[in-house]
């Protein structure tokens, strides 16, 4: 469904349960990840994309004073949150993406609008997609719409992001937010973690897209492996003498490889080549430079996979397949995207092959997992986004 009939379907099921119309109608993206993995919380660069999969919420100023109440339209749950004090965690699990980016606002010394909020989601749940970055996002974009209060789009990511850390417990980086908030159409967003700065890198050209394969193998990164690799990081940048992993060099690893455990040799390893990457996938973007850029997402994946440790078979096995299509069957390259463990594949092909790789991609991972992947193709999107009505 495109955007605005997504929109309208949210409209649809507001009047539906709250008995009259919309005011507001805001969306936000999730996001894939063409590389840059696991480096923004080493103040590196990141190269995501905004997906057309988004969180979509339809609000009206509330009947009820202090209180801000959520119906999600999909699980047709509802849960009130009391906004006359500070918002704090608590149930169903899901609405604490909304309460923490609430408790942002307060912080930020803003009173909340009462509100009443319909709200559905088209991005995959758990697939590695950013499907908690779009619903922080969307809510702060409706706080944003219907207080007539647009807050600067660095510091509204960083409160998303505050809000994943603090009420979800996952010690993510900056990528998923700040993609979904600043995501343009027809672009990927080169992200230097460090500065902040972003970069637009247009992909436009019709020849290739962006393949991306859910191997409906659950990622769930608040598991602990996550905040694990980022202390292995840490670990690493303390024994080289630098501030994070974003100012060491491969070679400076290499002198110091005896003065640290073989993991966190390998961590390292893998950051500092895949802010390398990065930097160089961005300037084949810009060059339509495709079986280059296709080169380092194969070789981001064997650096996720094995010196990092964030695959698992079935993303593996995606990668292996599109390997064996390879360039003459229009696959320039493939990768593991997002946190890892599970989640969803990007694969950069050929426009005209999509098709036949699609099908036999899903055929041989059938084959091979007993597993059916789900998968799509997706232009790059907006950011999120204020609906008209
Ligand atoms: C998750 C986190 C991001 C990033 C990726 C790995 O998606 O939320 O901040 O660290 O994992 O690149």
């Amino acid at each position: 469904m495109k955007l605005k009939e997504l929109g309208a379907h949210v409209a649809a099921e507001f009047q539906k349960k709250y008995g009259r119309q919309a005011r507001w109608i805001v969306a936000a993206p999730g996001r894939v990840n063409v590389i840059g993995e696991h480096t923004d919380y080493n103040d590196g660069f990141v190269l995501p994309m905004a997906i057309e999969r988004y969180a979509i919420m339809a609000a009206d100023t509330a009947a009820v004073p202090e209180k801000f109440s959520i119906y999600d339209t999909q699980f047709k749950e509802s849960t009130t949150i009391d906004i006359s004090v500070p918002v704090t965690k608590g149930q169903p699990k899901w609405s604490n993406y909304i309460r923490g980016v609430l408790a942002g606002f307060q912080n930020r010394g803003q009173k909340i609008p009462a509100l009443d909020v319909a709200f559905m989601s088209t991005v995959p749940l758990g697939g590695g997609l950013s499907s908690s970055a779009a619903l922080e996002v969307c809510t702060a974009t409706l706080i944003e719409a219907a207080t007539g209060r647009e807050i600067d789009p660095v510091e509204k990511a960083l409160l998303c992001q505050k809000a994943e850390y603090e009420f979800a417990g996952v010690p993510c980086g900056i990528m998923d937010q700040f993609i979904s908030v600043m995501g343009r159409e027809n672009h990927l967003l080169l992200l230097d973690c460090r500065s902040h700065e972003t970069q637009l890198v247009p992909m436009s050209d019709p020849s290739v897209e962006l393949l991306i394969v859910n191997t409906n193998v659950k990622h769930e990164l608040s598991g602990g492996e996550y905040a694990q690799r980022r202390a292995q990081c840490e670990t690493a940048a303390k024994i080289l003498g630098v501030a994070s992993l974003r100012d060491a060099t491969a070679d400076q690893l290499e002198r110091a490889k005896g003065r640290m455990s073989e993991v966190v040799y390998c961590r390292a390893r893998h950051v500092i080549g895949e802010i390398e990457r990065t930097v160089h996938a961005a300037e084949g973007v810009r060059a339509s430079n495709w079986p280059g850029v296709g080169n380092l997402m194969y070789a981001s994946h064997a650096s996720l996979r094995g010196d990092y440790e964030v695959s698992c078979k079935e993303l593996d096995v995606v990668v292996e397949i599109a390997e064996e299509i390879g360039y003459k069957g229009g696959v320039y390259g493939c990768r593991m995207t997002g946190g890892g463990f599970g989640g969803c594949a990007v694969a950069l092909v050929k426009t005209e092959s999509v098709e036949t790789i699609s099908q036999k991609i899903a055929a041989d991972y059938k084959t091979k997992t007993g597993i059916e992947a789900t998968i799509f193709v997706s232009r790059p999107a907006a950011g999120a986004t204020v609906l008209e009505i």
